[in-house]
């Protein structure tokens, strides 16, 4: 008789964009003549740039001839690929990445939940909190995190890092020794950033207690701060104790067409175990690579043309995220992040619940966000907004909730 793995029954439902879904779907139903603006999704709206559009179009026709046709690509990823990314996200920012330290993806999500496979069930793992949900439930599959408590919205094993406004929203050291380290910087979804000095503390840390950290990087586009690292290899010993993860999604608008990739130093050993090798065993047998088109897409985004086409892309999210911090600012919010990230984290206002607070939004102001609880018992009492809608809706969002006085 077969078994499941029971670990799966652990998860409680994600209600989060459920109830969202719902409720909005029955606003709508009953003031069907009110333009609902949508400001809670994390996904890009904008189209590929014209020169990822061309490098698909290029590579499809390779596909479509004998002599250029690509069958399954090579384990780790094209060199090209892999080039480019060592060349243009680390040499360029005085660090040097060797091209099979990087494991090409089919992006930041995808590994964040498959990189636990390397890694004993015995790991203690450190969270944020707030935080995006995926580190917690894949450790809750793979049988790391304990029991969930209900009414604390914790699990028993798991070591939770606060981030707050009291904090900057940047966690501080845990007093619990973990083995493995959450951190994603500029963060989704308090938008918050993290300065050198603070994340090299988190490395000294991570080299004295001998855990590792596992730096979720997909926002590192939207930096606009001098003092916010772009990798976490520019800390003095980060790579003796990181794996950092990157996405072509936020970046390049890359959300339907895939592409991320996963650095591991061959410096980061336990014992005498490098956790390249492990991760090139464990991309070899699990995953057969991303698509040869897609790949050649991600080449074209550090092409003299993708770089400026799909900074100006950023811009003008960072622009609406301008919007959204200068009007909430000017009603009187307390607003955070918005400035290295996509994301505006606003504090309630009256001592509102979050969920409160999209009622409110929804019903007087025909706005959809996100509710800060929904990623974890810090976020009660806090709002997440995104970037990542049009110009022209995100402004008039902002009237709208301004004129709610
Ligand atoms: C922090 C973080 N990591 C990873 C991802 C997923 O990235 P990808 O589209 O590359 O899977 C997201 C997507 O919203 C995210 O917010």
């Amino acid at each position: 008789m077969f078994k499941i793995n029971e670990n799966y029954l652990k998860l409680p439902g994600s209600y989060l964009f459920s109830t969202i879904g719902k409720k909005v779907k029955t606003f709508t139903e009953a003031n069907p003549d009110k333009k609902i603006i949508r400001l809670g999704i994390g996904d890009v709206t904008l189209p590929l740039a014209p020169a990822v559009i061309e490098a698909l179009h290029k590579a499809t026709e390779e596909m479509a001839a004998k002599e250029t046709f690509k069958g399954y690509a090579p384990d780790l990823g094209y060199e090209f690929l892999r080039s480019a990314i060592a060349k243009n996200d680390y040499k360029a920012r005085g660090v040097d990445i060797a091209i099979d330290e990087i494991f090409i993806s089919d992006g930041a999500k995808s590994d964040s939940g498959n990189i636990g496979d390397i890694f004993d069930v015995n790991n203690k793992i450190a969270v944020c909190d707030p935080v995006y949900p995926v580190y917690v439930d894949t450790n809750v599959m793979a049988g790391r995190c304990g029991d969930y408590d209900f009414a604390t919205e914790r699990w028993s094993n798991v070591i939770y890092m606060p981030c707050t406004e009291e904090n900057n929203f940047v966690p501080e050291l845990p007093k619990e020794t973990p083995d493995i380290i959450y951190l994603c910087f500029p963060n989704n979804p308090t938008g918050s950033a993290i300065t050198k000095p603070e994340l090299q503390k988190w490395v000294d840390y991570a080299l004295e207690k001998g855990a590792v950290i596992i730096y979720d990087a997909a926002y590192e586009a939207y930096i606009s701060e001098e003092n916010v690292p772009h990798t976490i290899y520019e800390c003095e010993g980060a790579k003796r104790c990181a794996i950092e993860l990157r996405s072509f999604s936020k970046n390049a608008g890359f959300t339907g067409t895939r592409l991320g990739f996963t650095v591991i130093p061959k410096e980061l050993k336990s014992g005498d175990v490098m956790l390249n090798s492990l991760w090139a065993r464990r991309h070899g047998t699990k995953f057969n690579g991303a698509p040869y088109i897609t790949q050649r897409a991600g080449e074209a985004v550090y092409s003299e043309a993708g770089k400026k086409q799909t900074r100006e892309q950023i811009a003008y999210y960072m622009n609406n995220a301008k919007v959204i911090t200068e009007g909430l600012t000017a009603a009187g919010y307390s607003v955070s992040g918005g400035v290295n990230a996509p994301y505006i984290w606003l504090k309630t206002p009256d001592e509102m619940t979050s969920w409160e607070f999209f009622d409110y939004l929804l019903e007087k102001a025909n706005v959809v966000g996100t509710p800060g609880s929904g990623f974890g018992p810090s976020g009660e009492g806090y709002f997440r907004l995104t970037a990542f809608g049009s110009y022209e809706s995100t402004l008039e969002a902002i009237e709208r909730i301004k004129r709610l006085g």
